[in-house]
């Protein structure tokens, strides 16, 4: 009886309310300025958590510090419950943390299998010189895709004939062939129509249903963070203001967080 269950798999300890990344207390400077003033966010397998402020609020420094791409001050980082020094991007990537920065980093003259392996293209023997195994290419990328419920998606056209809410995709699908646990996003439907944002979304949803954590950064709160996350955190001048549940929060509650109408609410369970 004790061995089994010593021998849960993984996914069922995490249910147990580990989360997958959790950031507690962190601070940042950059030279005088007082960026992070003790800001924390987590993330469980399964969820959706909305980082949202007013400008300037700490939300890009705070996903940076969990990507690795600054360092902070002083705080707990901890990944699956175990403290970790992360101080640089490849130890964020190391532990499964990707992240799709709002400029996405696509080529647009390049297709949809030559963005998703831009920078590690799968390529045969020195001797053969090389080349890139485009057959093999196009076979992983079409299983990301299918996994990521886009399996019918062009492969060949240049990325920079696709729309903004395909293009997104795409950068969303080249974080998952590295296959994360945490995925960060940047302002994920800024600019895009309101039925591209909702196929973002849906793709958002898709993959915290197969157990990524998801962090997404947002000012899209009357739409997306309301209606597409599991969680609210609400940051202003680098400490955390609110938390909310999305299902129990209107946009104009959040709004007012953010811009300091109700200081210290916390309506998260
Ligand atoms: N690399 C940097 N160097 C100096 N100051 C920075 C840097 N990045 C952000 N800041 C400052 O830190 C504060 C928080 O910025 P940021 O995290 O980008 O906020 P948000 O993403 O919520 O708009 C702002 O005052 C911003 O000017
Ligand atoms: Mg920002």
């Amino acid at each position: 009886m004790t061995a089994v269950t010593a021998e849960r798999p993984r996914s069922e300890k995490r249910s147990d309310g580990t989360p997958l990344v959790s950031m507690r207390n962190i601070h940042k400077h950059f030279g005088s300025l007082h960026a992070l003033r003790g800001a924390s966010v987590e993330v469980h397998a399964g969820e959706v958590v909305a980082l949202v402020g007013d400008n300037g609020a700490g939300k890009s420094t705070l996903v940076k510090v969990m990507a690795g791409v600054h360092a902070s001050d002083s705080g707990d980082y901890l990944f699956e419950g175990k403290p970790v020094r992360v101080t640089k991007p490849t130890d964020a990537t190391e532990l499964g943390i990707q992240t799709v920065y709002q400029d996405l980093s696509l080529c647009h003259n390049l297709d949809a299998v030559q963005n998703l392996f831009l920078g590690r293209e799968l390529t045969g023997s020195m001797w053969g010189g090389r080349r890139i195994r485009r057959a093999e290419s196009e076979v992983r990328a079409r299983e990301v895709l299918t996994r990521m419920r886009l399996g019918n998606m062009s492969l060949s056209r240049p990325v920079g004939a696709m729309s903004g809410g395909q293009r997104q995709n795409i950068a969303i699908a080249r974080s998952i062939l590295w296959t994360p646990k945490v995925v960060i996003l940047d302002e994920p439907t800024a600019a895009l129509s309101h039925s591209a944002a909702e196929g973002v979304a849906s793709l958002i949803r898709t993959l915290a249903d197969q157990g990524l954590g998801i962090v997404v950064v947002s000012h899209d709160i009357h739409h997306f963070v309301v209606n597409s996350t599991d969680r609210i955190e609400v940051l202003r001048l680098g400490a955390n203001v609110a938390s909310f549940k999305s299902s129990e929060v209107t946009g104009e509650q959040v709004v007012n967080a953010m811009v300091g109408g109700n200081e210290g609410v916390n309506l998260a369970g």
